[in-house]
């Protein structure tokens, strides 16, 4: 189905209610998600984007229903990403010569995709291109999320085609931010910048800068992904803008794995001395086995600080908690605070091996983590309580 946004823009996207997987099986998919594309009519005819390669035909003979391809006049490649692009070998083989506008990386990514040399017209920031009683503005938005990321501005409809940026997993029969569930709406949106945007913050705040600067009056944000911002749309650059810089809120994580317990129950000791010492921090605990790795890394996200455990085991740590560090050294976290805990029974290391791995993935560690032999027994307990009490005093 297709929705016309003003009169002149239509979306003409794929929702994907089945999806469950993103970049492979990096980023776990809840509530489905959409491949937005848009066509916009005006004295030219533009196409903003595409779908995913496996919608590719569908989105074409949607496409056939609506316009004659032939009347295409440009098609605008904000990213060249294969969700995005997917579906671009399918209506290139039907209209050969249509230009396409990107950046100059996405030029060099979508000839490494498609090894397709199709009429490619590179444009940089501030480029425009006039398309009868409205202009489209280019604005090249490096790493947000990938080198050849840019944004597209619709001069008339005050329409900032953003692709990624602002985008969330989340299909929905409703288009606008202001007919879904907020509550769902905010947490995919702060999943996605937790797990796909977070190492580029910096670049994030310096573009949402660069955008607020230039006071151009925005009364929607069509992002790539999810739903379109139309209600107070600058809300979710503001969220942006607070997501950049170091975000926390009063929330303590636990992340664990366990063989036979015990590393459980040093964990929920822990959290009820955190609770004893400070009654408004929130503390969350996860089994980094069971809870799903996205979901615990918005928590972190969230958090100003994280506990993780694991038993010792073959000298080493269990795999689960070796995989969400190694995921979160690459997301980068900035400002969070932490410490290891950990059950052994002869060796010992994996307390040092969690502190070390802490360390380099950017937490700040503020103490040496606590061991504890085999199960632990009352006093050992009591000791992780205490453990739990001081590490919020160390915060
Ligand atoms: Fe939605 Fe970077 O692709």
């Amino acid at each position: 189905m297709n929705f016309n946004i003003t009169d002149r823009v239509t979306w003409v996207g794929k929702t994907d209610w089945e999806l469950k997987w993103f970049h492979g099986y990096e980023y776990s998919v809840h509530k489905g998600s959409s491949y937005n594309s848009y066509l916009i009519r005006d004295q030219k005819t533009v196409l903003i984007d595409t779908v995913w390669q496996p919608f590719a035909q569908e989105f074409v003979a949607r496409l056939k229903d609506i316009i004659d391809l032939a009347d295409i006049d440009y098609i605008i490649a904000n990213h060249a990403e294969i969700d995005h692009s997917g579906a671009l070998p399918a209506l290139l083989r039907e209209i050969p010569e249509t230009p396409v506008y990107c950046s100059t990386n996405g030029i060099k990514s979508l000839k490494g995709h498609f090894h397709e040399d199709w009429n490619f017209v590179p444009v940089n920031t501030g480029d425009s291109l006039d398309i009868g009683s409205s202009k489209l503005i280019f604005i090249e938005a490096p790493m947000l999320h990938w080198p050849d990321s840019m944004f597209t501005y619709l001069t008339g409809d005050n329409i900032l085609f953003s692709n990624d940026a602002f985008g969330q997993h989340y299909a929905s029969e409703f288009l606008y931010n202001d007919l879904v569930d907020q509550g769902e709406l905010f947490h995919e949106a702060m999943k996605y910048y937790a797990n796909i945007l977070n190492p580029f913050s910096r670049l994030v705040k310096r573009k949402i800068e660069e955008l607020l600067a230039l006071k151009v009056p925005v009364d929607m944000i069509c992002p790539s992904h999810g739903v379109i911002w139309r209600q107070d749309p600058l809300q979710i650059v503001n969220k942006y803008l607070a997501w950049s810089q170091a975000y926390q809120e009063d929330q303590i994580t636990i992340i664990y794995d366990t063989m036979w317990n015990g590393t459980r129950r040093m964990a929920e000791a822990i959290a009820d001395g955190i609770a004893a010492a400070d009654s408004s921090t929130e503390v969350k605990l996860f089994n980094s086995a069971k809870s799903d790795r996205n979901d615990i890394l918005t928590e972190v996200f969230k958090s100003k600080a994280i506990l993780v455990g694991s038993p010792t085991v073959n000298r080493s740590v269990l795999a689960s908690t070796s995989t969400f560090l190694d995921v979160a050294q690459g997301l980068a976290f900035k400002n969070k605070s932490a410490a290891a805990f950990g059950t052994y029974g002869w060796s010992g290391e994996s307390v040092d091996l969690l502190t070390t791995r802490l360390k380099e993935a950017g937490f700040n560690v503020v103490s040496e983590g606590i061991k504890t032999t085999w199960n632990p027994d009352s006093d050992a307990l009591a000791r992780c309580h205490q453990f739990g009490q001081q590490f919020v005093g160390q915060l």
